[in-house]
């Protein structure tokens, strides 16, 4: 069993030209897996989220509704969303059977996808908190302590979360490995079918480099598929509906905000600004557009 389809070129020589496709149905069993443990262990083994008590007093300006998301924070995740659903149903629909004319559509897909990429680093760098989705020293501390707790050793309880939880963080890193993967190969791979963006090139790289290309492609899209399905399922959990309502509406309560975060991590603006940003239809914590 290969995790690569192989072929021999005109020269003689073997070079990978796929991922083996069964690594779709390895993806998918292992994203639905996923949803049977975490499930199962939420519902009959988990304990109670317990967090170290507020070590300051609740500051009495925030926000009936707290904002989070920017309106264009949110229309770029959107963007972002329908374009990568598009991408993976394009990209394993036709090995699994559904044939039809994939080609253009995934790659006006990949474009959409690469140029709001290009946009929302741009955005997050310049605009928004950049450090705020990068795990910090306190998330590390927290987690080891989580860890100790959950077989039974003695540790405090973790400090309630900054904007983002360490899981949060860890799997927008993960995202940002996988879909950086797939755009820099499908960059590349626009060479070898007919866009308007530049002239077909099928001799750009030779068939082993080419076959390599393939592979990254394959193997990102293939992460992506369970990476995609981890996100869905958190995305419709009860627990976590307040968060994904916020990036509907763009906004969170006042008491979810209070019952998860931590006012010192996660500062949110004075009344007065988050009213005003409210009026402009809702902006980000810092009260950037
Ligand atoms: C969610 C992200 C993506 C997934 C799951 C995905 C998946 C795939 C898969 C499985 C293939 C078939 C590869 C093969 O035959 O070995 C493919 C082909 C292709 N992808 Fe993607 N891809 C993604 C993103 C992108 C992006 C961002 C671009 C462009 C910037 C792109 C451009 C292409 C092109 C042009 C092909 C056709 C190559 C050919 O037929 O020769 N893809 N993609």
């Amino acid at each position: 069993m290969s995790f690569i389809q192989w072929a021999i070129d005109p020269w003689g020589l073997r070079v990978p030209i796929h991922i083996a496709w069964f690594l779709i149905w390895v993806a998918a069993i292992a994203g639905l897996a996923f949803f049977v443990v975490h499930a199962t262990y939420v519902r009959y083994f988990a304990k109670p989220r317990q967090f170290a008590p507020d070590g300051h007093p609740i500051p009495s300006e925030i926000p009936a509704r707290v904002p989070r998301h920017s309106q264009v924070a949110r229309a770029f995740h959107w963007i972002m969303a329908v374009s990568m659903l598009t991408l993976l149903f394009t990209a394993f629909l036709p090995r699994v059977g559904v044939q039809f004319n994939w080609v253009t559509y995934h790659w006006i897909a990949g474009t959409v996808l690469t140029a709001s990429i290009l946009f929302h680093i741009f955005h997050a760098s310049f605009w928004l908190d950049f450090w705020s989705i990068w795990p910090d020293r306190i998330d590390m501390t927290d987690a080891y302590h989580r860890v100790l707790r959950a077989i039974g050793r003695p540790a405090p309880p973790p400090r309630k979360f900054a904007k983002y939880p360490l899981e949060n963080k860890l799997y927008h890193g993960a995202i940002i490995v996988a879909g950086l993967c797939a755009i820099a190969t499908g960059v590349f791979m626009m060479f070898r079918v007919r866009t308007v963006f530049f002239p077909r090139n099928p001799y750009l790289f030779s068939d082993m480099t080419w076959g390599m290309i393939y592979v990254l492609h394959g193997l990102a899209g293939v992460g992506l598929i369970a990476l995609i399905m981890v996100h869905i399922y958190f995305g419709i959990r009860p627990e976590k509906r307040p968060i994904t309502k916020s990036m509907i509406y763009g906004w969170m309560s006042r008491e979810f905000y209070l019952e998860e975060h931590d006012p010192e991590r996660w500062v949110v603006s004075p009344p007065n600004a988050a009213n005003r940003t409210e009026e402009r239809g809702l902006s980000d914590t810092r009260g950037n557009p």
